[in-house]
């Protein structure tokens, strides 16, 4: 077939629903009420356990449904016992989900404990307050040191402890990662709505399948018995990915009141309402030659999960499997099950964590050695995947890492460290490699041209900021010959063809393969008709030389002759074509990976701990950009999200009790615009077609990789001093 000229794809357009999102069009879960149909609505208000551990000795509901306006209180005494059938598909891990209000066990400081429902927020909250909870309380455990951990995950080839021990440079570092929270700016919300046996829900979600499916398990009823619309998602960064007990909630509440119920987590219960960011303890020991050759790495790892689930991350093994050339590797991953709830994946989960460690060794090593730490990078530069076997499908971080150099200006820099100044502030800049997988997984779509020329395309998939509406109108815009508005794209309802969790990168692979599968397939519907139709101007010519273009079907090298899609379904009778795509990825016979090179300058009063990033410049290697502004939106985004994890986040526990002491974003540190410099990001162009039909390799997480360690090696740059925690706060430097 001829290959469509490529119009919208690789312009840097604008969000499709940008307008919607500005002018407060835009519904999010919690905007769901009777103006969609939703009537008599009533509110849930979360009551959360005072205590970190123990059990419920009494619950006094009196006074709270006392209360004008409450129509229930719900807790493990009245609460019906839900079936909370398995439910393997849907991200589930080892052990026992959050089954809520089904015993008297606190599991941890936050965990839910009753549910009032009233006719009014204000009502709900008021009388959420009055609900008096008696515990039995015991000292909870949530400090990772010295707590036992499970059996570890173990990876390992050649011998490790043998080659470390014979090398002639040995390092050895314990490196820590504080546990950090998404904290996105729309709260969880949830409104669900019963129908006799049925139930419809308006979500905050990442996966709507995976939150039809949850429900499906915890009420016992079918699937199909089941609705999930999440039309926009105000950011998730992982945490949306998996349905909450919250969610459950909800649905239980309106279940049980026989009416619509709307519940918010207020920001504080999202600390514990949700999942984070494991903290970690990983100690890296990294022996080479004098040339800085890795002969080995022992990685010991070790990450808080819950006492009820086995929260594990394969990502952070990886890159210490395959990012440079190490013939012998040992890994053991040992999670530690503490008194909180269980952590989920968050952006760049398992490769950004495993990237602080890795990244800062490389940067010990070459200042040990007195290597430039680009130069030591492209020595053990691998030829293929260590790990597995396979060839790369494509690697250019050699690539990225020069060009990012040449950019930077990074052979003005004196390598000895803390001799740059610039008045009262030491001067330093700092480089990391970033690596992610490229995932894929099968998806489907529906694609609808109208007689009027305008096409609908449709996906179960979700858009939770990256983007997703815009990409995929792009794609089936040059896939039909439209133009961009022509084409509408819907997505975030179960009852669309299944799309996999807008996770791991994976969207624009799965969901844009899908998509030009789908618009492929209608265009050549399309042109197939025009061709065989003894009316049509095309009548005759072979298909193989028709492309459209702005809704006109036409000759390739005469462009003269043709007619639009408009006159075509018009004189054909017909009110639409459709067409269904689909992608199912194939065995991987290559390594895939998205790559980056990240570059830091910063500056650092050492009196006052202050680090302030001047600059950052990143390049990355993550095949084709489909769509260039808002594949900055995300590498910014990243770049900020990485500024955050080394200098500002972190979740503190007190130990006492297990109570979060910082859940809220005045006490929560995250970046604001005078912490954020210049940002710039550089694509290298090209395109991975091993990966998936598109050539893409999905960029949304590998942005976020590598930042943390390129400002850890700035600032060890500028002062001399090597930080291995993050957050790299103030006093880590006074
Ligand atoms: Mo991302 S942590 O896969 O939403």
């Amino acid at each position: 077939m001829s290959p469509q000229p490529e119009r919208a794809v690789g312009a840097p357009l604008s969000r499709v629903d940008g307008r919607l999102k500005v002018t407060g069009q835009a519904t999010y879960a919690a905007d769901h009420g009777p103006e969609h149909g939703i009537d008599g609505i009533v509110h849930a208000v979360v009551v959360t356990s005072g205590v970190g551990r123990g059990r419920i000795t009494a619950i006094d509901t009196s006074a709270a449904e006392a209360q004008p306006g409450v129509l229930k209180v719900l807790s493990h005494r009245n609460a019906p016992t839900l079936p909370y059938r398995p439910n393997p598909g849907s991200l589930n891990l080892p052990g026992e989900r959050l089954r809520v209000f089904q015993d008297d066990q606190i599991r941890f400081h936050g965990q839910p404990v009753a549910a009032v429902v009233a006719t009014t927020l204000e009502a709900a909250q008021h009388a959420a307050g009055l609900v008096r909870v008696d515990y039995a309380a015991e000292q909870p455990v949530t400090d990772l040191t010295g707590a036992p951990a499970n059996d570890p995950a173990a990876y390992a080839r050649g011998d490790a402890d043998a080659a470390f021990n014979a090398a002639p440079v040995r390092l050895e570092m314990t490196y820590r990662l504080s546990r950090t929270h998404h904290n996105a700016m729309e709260l969880h919300a949830t409104v669900a709505r019963w129908t006799g046996a049925r139930v419809t829900v308006w979500e905050k979600t990442q996966w709507v399948q995976s939150t039809r499916d949850e429900l499906a398990a915890v009420f016992g009823i079918p699937a199909t018995d089941v609705r999930v619309i999440s039309p926009f998602v105000g950011g998730a960064f992982g945490n949306a990915a998996r349905c909450w007990p919250h969610t459950v909630i909800a649905a239980l509440a309106a279940r049980e009141v026989g009416r619509p119920v709307k519940l918010v987590l207020t920001r504080k219960q999202l600390y514990s309402g949700v999942g984070f960011r494991p903290a970690y303890e990983y100690k890296l020991r990294l022996g080479s030659d004098r040339d800085g050759r890795l002969a080995a790495m022992i990685h010991d790892l070790r990450a808080e999960t819950s006492r009820y689930e086995r929260f594990s991350e394969r990502g952070v093994l990886s890159p210490g499997q395959m990012l440079y050339t190490t013939p012998n590797v040992s890994q053991a991953y040992r999670t530690v099950p503490l008194d909180v709830n269980t952590p989920t994946p968050m952006r760049g989960p398992g490769y950004s964590t495993a990237a602080f460690p890795i990244e800062s060794a490389i940067a010990e090593l070459a200042h040990e050695l007195g290597i430039d730490p680009i130069e030591l990078r492209l020595r053990n530069e691998p030829e293929n995947d260590q790990a597995s076997g396979l060839p790369f499908s494509t690697r250019r971080l050699r690539e990225c890492l020069t060009a990012g150099a040449r950019e930077f200006g990074w052979s003005r820099r004196n390598p000895e460290p803390g001799q740059t100044r610039d008045g009262d502030w030491l001067i330093g800049t700092g480089v990391a490699a970033a690596v992610y997988d490229t995932l894929r997984a099968p998806a489907q779509a529906r694609v609808r041209l109208n007689a009027d020329g305008t096409a609908l395309v449709e996906s179960a998939t979700s858009d939770m900021g990256p983007g997703t509406y815009t990409s995929m109108t792009q794609i089936a815009a040059d896939a039909l010959g439209l133009a961009v508005r022509a084409v509408t794209f819907r997505l975030g309802d179960t009852i669309l063809p299944p799309a996999p969790v807008h996770g791991g990168s994976l969207t624009m692979a799965s969901v844009g393969s899908t998509v030009q599968d789908g618009c492929d397939k209608l265009r050549l519907q399309a042109i197939q008709l025009a061709v065989e139709d003894a009316t049509s101007p095309l009548h005759g010519a072979a298909p193989a030389d028709v492309v459209v273009r702005d809704g006109r079907l036409q000759l390739k090298d005469d462009p003269g002759r043709g007619e639009t899609y408009r006159q075509l379904l018009a004189r054909n009778n017909r009110t639409h074509l459709e067409a269904d795509g689909a992608y199912t990825p194939a065995r991987p016979q290559s390594s895939m990976y998205a790559y980056g090179a990240v570059f830091a300058e910063v500056a650092v009063d050492q009196r006052l701990g202050l680090v302030r990033v001047r600059r950052m410049l990143a390049v990355y290697d993550a095949g084709r950009i489909i769509s260039p502004k808002l594949a900055d939106s995300q590498a910014i985004g990243g770049m900020v999200g990485g500024i955050s994890a080394a200098l500002l986040e972190h979740t503190l526990t007190d130990p006492r009790d297990g109570r979060i002491t910082n859940a809220n974003l005045a006490d929560y540190l995250v970046p604001v615009n005078a912490d954020v410099p210049q940002l710039k990001a550089i694509y290298l162009d090209g395109r991975d077609d091993v990966a998936d039909p598109i050539g893409v390799k999905g960029l949304g997480e590998v942005v976020l990789v590598g930042v943390a360690p390129a400002i850890a090696n700035a600032v060890f740059h500028a002062t001399g001093r090597r930080i291995r925690q993050l957050p790299i706060a103030i006093d880590a430097l006074l």
